[in-house]
């Protein structure tokens, strides 16, 4: 069982019980704090949830107008528009809500990404899937804990992992750009989501293990008000 004492962690039975527990948390920040700040993953794990939190707001039940959205991360190189992380949460939840396009942040326009978040409050809740090695956004292992946003090179695991979304791996972009470990743990509250077994070893060694750059996501048991939703047992 994991350690709950900066970790509190909420293991659901299914990955349909994890998108709700997840959906709930950022409804619960959006009405709390309607000018609130989300740092946004990509990714598979939160496909459920923002498909429950677009189906919201279409039916008129969230209102986003005032709120800001921060992608952790983008593809420097992405050959077409539609590869880009951008085009994704705008297909998967940005266009069904009412998020004004001003407040849709992407770290690939902006030189200092970092500054633009103090400027519009900080991070109040930022979501983050974990990588099969251990990467938060494009946090690679090897990224020091005080790196703020910047530009990396992907590993060739991150990009065979990422190689569905491209048709062939000989495609997938080699750069991006991602919040840093700093960033990240600047926001006032943090939600790390794992779905499947073949998540549970890693999730294991980021939570339970030593704190390393080898395990980017091992930075995370520094947050005071971090949650982690699974749906398999840790
Ligand atoms: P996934 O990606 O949600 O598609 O598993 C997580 C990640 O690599 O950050």
């Amino acid at each position: 069982m994991l350690a709950t004492g900066t970790s509190p962690l909420t293991k659901t039975d299914s990955y349909e019980a994890l998108s709700h527990e997840l959906a709930e948390a950022i409804v619960k920040q959006l009405r709390e704090k309607p000018t609130s700040c989300f740092g946004l993953p990509t990714g598979n794990t939160p496909i459920g949830c923002y498909k429950l939190l677009s189906r919201y707001s279409q039916m008129g039940a969230l209102d986003w107008s005032r709120a800001h959205c921060f992608q952790l991360d983008e593809y420097v190189d992405a050959a077409a528009d539609e590869q880009t992380f951008a085009h994704f949460l705008d297909s998967n939840l940005l266009g069904a809500t009412n998020v004004p396009d001003e407040n849709r942040y992407s770290p690939n326009d902006y030189n200092n990404y970092d500054e633009l978040i103090e400027s519009r409050g900080g991070l109040d809740l930022t979501v983050l899937g974990i990588g099969h090695n251990g990467h938060i956004a494009f946090n690679e292992p090897g990224t020091p804990r005080m790196s703020w946003t910047h530009s990396v090179w992907l590993t060739e695991s991150t990009r065979h992992a990422n190689k569905s979304y491209f048709g062939g791996q000989t495609v997938v972009p080699r750069r991006a750009v991602t919040m840093g470990i700093e960033t990240i743990l600047s926001s006032r509250k943090l939600i790390l989501i794992a779905s499947g077994r073949d998540k549970q070893e890693i999730l294991e060694r980021a939570m339970l293990g030593n704190v390393t750059p080898e395990v980017p996501a091992s930075f995370l048991s520094l947050h005071p008000h971090v949650t982690v939703i699974t749906d398999f047992e840790v």
